[in-house]
């Protein structure tokens, strides 16, 4: 990826409704971070939305991608790399209601569950994607949203990604749904 290339966040703005409401965030604030930050763990991250606790939807919001997201509202879901994305806030309010939300950052799960009181049938837990302490077979929808950019930052990049891939798999009921929203192109992230 080229320098100007980089992860900049596209806020899903104004235009978002309900009691979620992204766009309020400086994206030029980041603008000169560097990406090796991104993939480097959760400090960086804990840094990030202790200094920015507002909401902040990276490349695209729920509305977006709703027609994407077609499975029955009892559908077992897993949301990675959850960050302060509204996207699983609004698929509660549409009635999706087996939802896991998992960051190894305890900084945004803390606040994602101070922001979710009066949403309890959805957990927000600290937890790693590499390493996942959750059941196989337990999922019919893994949702990823610039998890798998982050990942493509890392020091470890092959690595990193063949080990995240294979927990995917592990937890994805078989026929499940993989959904990555990713800046990358198809020949960058699906390339062998
Ligand atoms: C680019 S942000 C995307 C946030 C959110 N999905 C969105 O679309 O707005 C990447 C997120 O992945 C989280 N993350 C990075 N490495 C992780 C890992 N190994 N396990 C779980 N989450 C991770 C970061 O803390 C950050 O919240």
């Amino acid at each position: 990826m080229k320098e100007d290339d980089n992860l900049a966040p596209k806020v899903a703005n104004e235009e978002a409704s309900g009691s979620c409401n992204p766009g309020k965030s400086n994206p030029s604030k980041h603008d000169k971070e560097s990406q090796k930050d991104y993939g480097d763990g959760p400090e960086y991250w804990d840094l990030r939305y202790k200094e920015d606790p507002e909401p902040f939807e990276w490349l695209r919001s729920y509305s977006d991608l709703k027609d994407f997201i077609c499975c029955d509202k009892s559908a077992d879901i897993l949301h990675v790399g959850c960050g302060n994305s509204c996207l699983t806030e609004e698929m509660y309010d549409e009635g999706y209601r087996n939802i896991i939300n998992i960051d190894n950052s305890p900084v945004v799960i803390t606040q994602m569950i101070e922001r979710n009181m009066d949403r309890p049938e959805m957990l927000w837990l600290e937890m790693d994607a590499l390493a996942m302490p959750l059941p196989s077979n337990a999922f019919d929808l893994v949702i990823d949203k610039s998890l798998m950019d982050t990942f493509a930052c890392a020091e470890e990049m092959p690595l990193t990604i063949i080990t995240y891939l294979m927990e995917v798999a592990r937890v994805l009921r078989t026929g499940g749904l993989f959904l990555v929203v990713s800046y990358g192109a198809p020949a960058q992230r699906l390339a062998p």
